[in-house]
């Protein structure tokens, strides 16, 4: 049997929060639904942050009270206490909470230090005990801040070790700006992996600078095998400069099906998840698989009915 990798879906959150273009609710959930229906069961369905600081993913609490019950882990990014309590308050079962490799980037994007971060996570995780709610820590600016410049190591092996050990289900490494290559990947996550084990650890890359493939490669090689990933290639954040789109899902998933891991994902199925992505939004598509994919697809499509 093949090894399993876990693709999550971030498009509808990363993806969306920093386009020119604000999405409804409806144009929202369809994406959802095209990305359910290529058998994504990981995803990132929105976010409880202020509406006034990021007025494209107001409205989260419509989208996960019409997805109640729904199989797969949906979650939604949250920066604070507050968001928390209106994420569950709506029916949200896992959440996505956000931790900082660096000051600047803390400040700038909730205006507190990495400490009072770091304990406002804390705090949460205890909460989401008693409530039963599933709690993923992301490490944001885990390689380099737009702000502080490269991150320390240290503090990005630390902070892993300590929610692992409050009990989070996962936490993720976010390169959020693009700015890490393979052999830091390769140094850092085998540094992790060495300290923790790879089954709840995961890697979240931004393809700034076409280092997103590389980067996973880098990932697998340490024994990382949960990816965060964006359909279409949208994303960045408004909060760090220089933040281009997250790998695209439909390049990833190519690359691990070619490489004989098993994503459970539908490539076919996929690619028209990411037509919508590209025809909602209005941008140009990010990643490179699809026009190869598409004809590669098709031809695959023929020879099966030609044989049925
Ligand atoms: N959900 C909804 N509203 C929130 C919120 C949340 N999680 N956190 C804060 N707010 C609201 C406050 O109620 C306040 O609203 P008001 O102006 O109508 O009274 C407003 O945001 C500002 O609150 P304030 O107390 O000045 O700041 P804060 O420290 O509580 O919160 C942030 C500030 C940074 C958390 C908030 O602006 C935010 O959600 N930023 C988005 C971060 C983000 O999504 N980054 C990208 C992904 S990593
Ligand atoms: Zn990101």
């Amino acid at each position: 049997m093949s090894e399993r990798v876990i693709i999550n879906d971030v498009g509808p959150r990363d993806g969306l929060q920093n386009q020119p273009k604000i999405l409804s609710v409806v144009e929202r959930l369809e994406l959802i639904r095209a990305l359910q229906a290529a058998n994504v069961e990981h995803i990132e369905f929105g976010a409880f942050v202020s509406p006034k600081a990021v007025p494209a993913m107001a409205g989260s609490d419509d989208i996960i009270k019409m997805m109640q019950g729904e199989r797969g882990e949906l979650s939604a990014l949250i920066p604070n206490r507050r968001g928390y309590d209106l994420a569950v308050e709506a029916g949200t079962k896992t959440v996505a909470m956000v931790a900082y490799g660096s000051e600047g980037m803390a400040q700038k994007n909730v205006r507190m230090s990495r400490a009072e971060a770091d304990n406002a996570t804390l705090q949460i995780i205890e909460q989401a005990k008693r409530d039963r709610v599933k709690v993923i820590a992301t490490i944001a600016t885990a390689f380099e801040c737009p702000f502080d410049g490269p991150t320390d190591a240290g503090v990005v092996a630390e902070t892993t070790a300590k929610f692992l050990e409050a009990g989070v289900s996962s936490v993720v490494i976010a390169d959020t700006i693009g700015a890490a290559n393979p052999g830091q990947v390769k140094s850092l996550m085998t540094r992790l992996v060495s300290d923790n084990g790879a089954r709840q650890l995961a890697c979240h890359f931004h393809d700034t600078r076409a280092l997103g493939m590389a980067n996973v490669f880098a990932g697998l090689e340490t024994g990382i095998r949960r990816f965060d990933a964006s359909i279409s290639g949208l994303g960045g954040c408004p909060f760090a400069p220089g933040a281009t789109g997250n790998i695209a899902t439909e390049d990833t998933v190519m690359m691990l099906h070619q490489m004989g891991f098993e994503t459970g994902i539908d490539l076919d199925k996929l690619i028209r998840a990411s037509d919508l992505a590209e025809q909602l939004t209005g941008t140009a598509p990010g990643g490179r698989s699809k026009p190869w994919l598409k004809p590669f697809l098709e031809r695959q499509n023929e020879k099966q009915n030609a044989r049925t």
